[in-house]
């Protein structure tokens, strides 16, 4: 069974086709980073007309990539959410014209079960059940995996999610738009310990975050007209008191469901450092950390694509209405049908 996949929830344009028996065949990605750098952050009207552009386009390389026909296309699954609505909307409506040309069905897909099901796209991947880290720009959150659609979220962030910290806080020391990726950069150069951040929330019990009161410190912790060596230290305790947070929560994630697995996903998975620290200390656990590889971290379509085989038995005709959801909650999920 041949899977369209089409991803078009935020800045990122992205085709792909999983084969049910083949595996992936191929995938195609737009970044819009530089339409919105002079922004400063994503404008949603810019990025829903950037993605009517270049998801035509795109479409057809991954077709030629992996040298199949449209007619050999037996599903088109989509990001229906959470998103932003002008961006989903082109994706779903592209989705449902394709499917409707073809006389094919849609699988609508959340944004964040594509994320969780992103490592299985890896030969080294995790079997069910497994505890996952969702670190993305929008969300941080820890995940108890059953199965496919039975997720139980056992924490999440009670503020900004950890990539909307590294961003805001990248903005505070000058780095330019997407921060996460820029401050990591910068802190490789950060003498550790200089400075001393917070650990918020791991005096407590419980698998909440809270990251808006890190920014917060480096602001007061960042004398005037700071040099370059002093906003690495600083970019290099902020890095640390991220991860450390999440590597707390993530081995208490893991002691309190006793899974030997753990999955990390988002965007700000794809940090160095916060890998190395899962791994070594989960290891101490007898557990095992998967990660998808970089470039299925970030927003990618593999992972919708994939989804949307594992969902293969909730397809709907393209003809019904569109789904495109700013706000979903992964927990509201079932199995497929
Ligand atoms: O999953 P993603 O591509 O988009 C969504 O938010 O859905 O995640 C993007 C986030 C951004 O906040 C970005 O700054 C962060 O992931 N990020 C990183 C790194 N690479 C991306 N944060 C820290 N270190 C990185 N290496
Ligand atoms: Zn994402």
């Amino acid at each position: 069974m041949l899977i369209l996949g089409i991803e078009t929830s935020c800045d990122e344009t992205a085709c792909a086709l999983y084969d049910g028996s083949r595996g992936l065949l191929a995938h195609t990605l737009h970044s819009q980073v530089a339409l919105h750098a002079q922004y400063g952050g994503v404008v949603p009207e810019l990025a829903s007309r950037d993605h009517i552009r270049r998801i035509h386009p795109l479409l057809a390389e991954t077709l030629s990539r992996a040298k199949v026909e449209a007619s050999q296309i037996d599903a088109v699954a989509y990001t229906a959410g959470p998103g932003l609505v002008g961006a989903l909307m082109v994706g779903a409506a592209t989705a449902a014209g394709i499917a409707a040309a073809l006389d094919r069905p849609t699988i609508p897909i959340h944004h964040m079960e594509g994320h969780l099901l992103a490592p299985m796209l890896e030969a080294d991947h995790p079997a069910f059940p497994f505890a996952a880290l969702l670190v993305s720009g929008g969300h941080t959150l820890l995940v108890d995996v059953e199965g496919v659609g039975r997720y139980k979220v056992l924490g999440e962030s009670i503020d900004d999610a950890a990539g909307e910290a590294f961003d805001k806080t990248a903005k505070l020391l000058g780095l330019p738009y997407p921060g996460g990726p820029n401050l990591a950069k910068l802190a490789e150069r950060g003498k550790p310990g200089r400075f001393k951040l917070p650990r918020p929330m791991t005096d407590r019990p419980g698998l909440d975050f809270s990251f808006s009161g890190l920014k917060t410190a480096v602001l007061v912790a960042l004398p005037p007209n700071a040099d370059e060596q002093t906003k690495a230290d600083l970019a290099r305790e902020f890095e640390d008191a991220v991860v450390e947070t999440l590597v707390i929560k993530c081995i208490r994630a893991l002691d309190e469901t006793g899974h030997r697995a753990l999955v990390v996903a988002g965007g700000v998975g794809a940090n160095r450092r916060l890998r190395e620290r899962l791994v070594a200390d989960a290891a101490k656990r007898g557990a095992k950390v998967y990660f998808p590889r970089p470039e299925f971290c970030t927003d990618n379509a593999a992972m919708i694509a994939y989804a949307g085989w594992a969902r293969r038995t909730d397809a709907i005709a393209a003809t019904g209405a569109l789904a495109a959801r700013a706000r979903w909650d992964l927990s509201e999920l079932a199995p497929p049908a």
